[in-house]
């Protein structure tokens, strides 16, 4: 099969989904401002329920960690290939996220270099830290910010357009599209119609392609060590990738390290200045860093409910989901099933938790989930080391559902000087 072939494939909804449109239904905009009461009334109830936000799409929500867990393994019933035809495919083409087997495995390899545990570690020192700095030294004389205006949503697009190889210059136009691709518009909803909300991300994908085809070309023969190069230059069994397919992977990898990250950082944040002593503990014990990054992923998962299409009947919790329909494995319920966590609504430092489903499980694991952790890990160190005595000043709302994040950390420090750190610096 060819690459067109393959993209045409992936662009043809199955009959048996069709009941599904894309765009009408837009779970990454789900609002739910009391998302875990309401996870864990589902929980209370039997751990399963139908049709519950979704309207006019029938919807499943399972919220138990062993079931979220057993769904995310079971791919031959909840299926990646199915959901991702509906929900990524007609976006961004056909992508790893929906592949399945021999298939997944030689696509995903491609860019694995990038995201490997140790170049992840190598990028700390030579990276991270020194972004990290470079975006407090624009705001730490003031003594106030926003650390999710200021901070959280810079820092990852800083590293992710680095790593990748696209050019830092066109930075407003990557930190609106990072926000469109997802969606569709800026967090606190503008008022947007599911079908603006669509229009936006495909407006944003088809301006994207437009803006990397010449850096394709360009990268084309080049010995660069980032991820558009590697693309450009690589072979999935034996074959160069397509422009479209190069496309496709960027469209794939960008907001997913960018989105993400951001809204870790922010909860990250809050969970901390909320928690007395948090601060002091976590600035005298470096090593308590590192839980403090597992505790947050635990306790408020940015990707908190992941969408899955059923392709054949299965019964969970008691309940028959016939084949079709729509599922949401709510990763935040299982992060705080109080059978696995105790105490699951508080964020506790010396939990430690190895066993959160943040990432998911499967083959379908988090690529970025290396990056994600060093990027947290170092910022926090950052953080703490440039703005003494940080406070919390405002009261953070959490918004979304499907994806899930504080909308502003207003917070006050003693003002320092900056250190004109290299990098970024605009
Ligand atoms: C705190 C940060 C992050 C969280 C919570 C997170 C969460 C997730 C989750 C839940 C999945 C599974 C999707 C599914 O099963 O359908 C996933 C997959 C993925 N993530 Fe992340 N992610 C994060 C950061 C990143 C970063 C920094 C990157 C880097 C580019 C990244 C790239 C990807 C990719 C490419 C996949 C698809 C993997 C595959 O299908 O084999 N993520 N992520």
């Amino acid at each position: 099969m060819t690459a067109t072939d393959d993209r045409a494939d992936a662009l043809a909804v199955d009959p048996e989904y069709a009941h599904i449109q894309f765009g009408a239904v837009q779970p990454m905009r789900i609002e739910i401002p009391d998302l875990f009461q309401a996870l864990r009334q589902i929980d209370d109830r039997g751990g399963i329920a139908r049709g519950w936000f979704f309207d006019p799409v029938p919807a499943y929500i399972l919220t138990r960690y062993d079931d979220v867990k057993a769904a995310f393994l079971d791919t031959a019933t909840f299926s990646p290939a199915a959901t991702q035809k509906v929900f990524s495919f007609p976006l961004m083409g056909p992508t790893f996220l929906g592949y399945e087997g021999r298939k997944h495995y030689v696509h995903r390899k491609v860019v694995q270099p990038t995201f490997s545990k140790r170049t992840c570690a190598e990028y700390v020192d030579s990276l991270l830290v020194p972004q990290a700095h470079a975006v407090v030294d624009r705001f730490c004389e003031r003594g106030e910010a926003d650390l999710m205006k200021d901070f959280a949503k810079l820092y990852p697009l800083a590293i992710v357009g680095e790593l990748l190889g696209l050019p830092v210059e066109d930075w407003d136009r990557l930190a609106r599209w990072a926000n469109d691709l997802v969606l569709g518009g800026d967090p606190d909803g503008e008022g947007l119609s599911a079908d603006q909300v669509d229009a936006r991300r495909k407006t944003s994908a088809r301006d994207f392609r437009e803006w990397l085809a010449p850096l394709i070309d360009e990268r084309r023969g080049s010995s660069a060590d980032d991820t558009l190069t590697l693309l450009a230059n690589g072979l999935v069994e034996g074959q160069p990738l397509t422009d479209e397919q190069i496309m496709s992977f960027m469209l794939l990898l960008f907001p997913a390290g960018v989105d993400t990250t951001w809204l870790s950082l922010g909860t990250m944040l809050v969970a901390m200045l909320s928690t007395v002593g948090a601060v002091d503990e976590l600035t005298h014990k470096p090593e308590m860093r590192h839980w403090a990054v597992e505790e947050t992923l635990r306790w408020g998962p940015p990707v908190a409910l992941q969408p899955r299409l059923t392709i054949r009947d299965i019964e969970v919790c008691g309940t028959t989901i016939p084949a079709g329909s729509l599922t949401m494995l709510a990763i935040a319920a299982a992060n705080r099933d109080p059978a696995r966590f105790p105490e699951p609504d508080r964020w506790i430092l010396e939990r430690r938790p190895t066993q959160h489903l943040s990432f998911s499980v499967g083959e379908h694991f988090c690529l970025g989930s290396h990056l994600a952790r060093a990027e947290l890990l170092a910022a926090l160190g950052v953080l703490l080391e440039r703005l003494p005595g940080l406070r919390l000043t405002g009261s953070p709302r959490f918004w979304g559902a499907a994806v899930r994040g504080p909308d502003a950390v207003q917070v006050e420090f003693e003002p320092t000087a900056p250190r004109k750190s290299k990098r970024l610096s605009r």
